[in-house]
């Protein structure tokens, strides 16, 4: 990652033309973690071309398997995989490197991985995920940042989650997969990555039966087989864009989602704020006239809006006329973006979970630090309604999962470069 490179971009007076939604990061990267329940190749197509995606692979590699990836498409050969265990060194460059726990423990009975890192958008425990593996007849030791696991074998349990952790439903589907018996995770994540997960693993042979519900029941069986998978659009990608458009006067096609079922609830939200949004075969059409209507909005767990576009949402609302507020119920210190907003002049209060954001005020120019990959997207879409020049600084957050966010919006018409 080149921590050195920066983002300059001027006030976009309108935002014109097509632009492609990548292939979906938290996604591929669960699926990527499923390929080792199986011994074969597996080919995972609109792989996004992101950093996450890259770390993920080394760690795969770490376990003797091959990788791949060229224009999009990422081949994944498991045949020879044999256990290590996983360096602290990278996965603390990637919270999605604990999704290897539940297959690696499915495959060899063991795991030994230093602790996930991944965006500091709070304290992002793993407590979820090692109780539910304790459930499941698995031995945890965390010693300093190195954490071991170890089963005679997985047994499938009754679990319920205390709350829908996104990552800790998808370890422990991997895990309850190659256990004895019957697994039930209540109080599951519904989340479309999890969905897709589901479906992945159905196609390899798991069986799964709640898939889109809060109560997962699933099978264990021995009998999996290496599968293909073809990633879904990215939608808190799109979902950047489409609130982005709120702010400045569109007319945006976009391409690449073929079904905006996953996006429906962020439509909502963009088209509250004042977005137009229309379903065509080939693409969306977008359309805004730039101004934004103020209002009151709270993240949540999925249908509700994800706590991954909350600081978009910020910074669209410090363009809105009338006052606005955000509350946070996800994550408990995901306002990193409000020290830099302030920067381009904009005013904005945090009492505990809630923001309150001031409307009416012209955002300057300014140099502005990215922090974490969300944060510095929004920062991103800040400088298209601040006066003059932003510069983000350390955006190799931001390409930890924006396969490029210049290209996308020089297809926009914006003036903006990496400098
Ligand atoms: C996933 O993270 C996403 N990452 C995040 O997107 C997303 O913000 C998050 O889900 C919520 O939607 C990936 O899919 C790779 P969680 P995850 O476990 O799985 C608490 C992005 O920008 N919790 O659902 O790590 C936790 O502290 C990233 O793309 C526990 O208390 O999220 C948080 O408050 C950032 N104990 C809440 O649950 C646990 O064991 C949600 O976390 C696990 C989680």
């Amino acid at each position: 990652m080149s921590s050195l490179k920066a983002i300059s971009v001027k006030e976009a007076g309108e935002l014109k033309g097509t632009i492609e939604i990548q292939g979906s990061k938290n996604t591929v990267l669960p699926v990527m973690a499923a390929t080792l329940l199986t011994s074969g190749i597996s080919v995972i197509y609109n792989c996004p071309m992101i950093e996450d995606v890259q770390v993920m692979c080394r760690l795969l590699e770490c376990l003797h398997v091959k990788t791949s990836l060229a224009e999009h498409t990422l081949t994944i050969d498991t045949r020879e995989a044999s256990y290590e265990p996983l360096p602290y060194s990278l996965t603390k460059r990637l919270r999605s490197s604990v999704l290897l726990l539940g297959s690696m423990l499915a495959r060899w009975h063991k795991a030994e991985l230093g602790m996930p890192g991944g965006c500091a958008i709070g304290l992002r425990p793993i407590d979820i995920h090692l109780e539910g593996l304790v459930k499941m007849n698995v031995d945890v030791n965390l010693h300093k940042e190195i954490l071991s696991c170890e089963t005679y074998y997985l047994q499938g349990c009754e679990y319920h989650l205390r709350f829908p952790s996104v990552g800790a439903t998808e370890n422990l589907l991997m895990a309850a997969v190659g256990a004895k018996g019957r697994t039930i995770l209540r109080g599951a994540a519904k989340e479309p990555e999890i969905i897709e997960l589901c479906n992945y693993l159905v196609s390899m042979g798991a069986l799964i039966e709640g898939i889109g519900t809060d109560v997962l029941i699933i099978k264990g069986t021995k009998e999996l087989v290496s599968s293909d998978y073809h990633n879904v659009y990215d939608r808190i990608v799109a979902g950047t864009y489409l609130l982005m458009a709120a702010a400045v006067p569109s007319d945006i096609k976009m391409t690449g989602i073929e079904d905006i079922h996953y996006l429906k609830n962020i439509i909502q939200t963009a088209s509250k704020l004042g977005v137009n949004v229309i379903k065509f075969d080939r693409y969306l059409s977008i359309q805004s006239l730039g101004k934004v209507a103020a209002g009151d909005f709270e993240t949540g767990i999925y249908p509700e809006f994800p706590t991954d576009l909350q600081p978009v949402l910020m910074t669209v609302l410090a363009k809105a006329v009338q006052d606005s507020s955000v509350t946070e119920t996800v994550f408990e210190n995901r306002f990193a973006i409000v020290k830099e907003l302030e920067k381009l002049n904009a005013r904005i209060q945090v009492k505990e979970q809630k923001a309150l954001i001031k409307g009416n005020i012209k955002l300057q120019g300014h140099t502005v630090k990215a922090t974490d990959l969300r944060q510095g997207a929004a920062l991103v879409v800040a400088g298209l309604i601040s006066k003059g020049y932003t510069t983000i600084t350390d955006i190799s957050y931001i390409e930890r999962g924006y396969e490029d966010i210049v290209r996308d919006l020089h297809c926009l018409g914006v003036d903006i470069a990496y400098v």
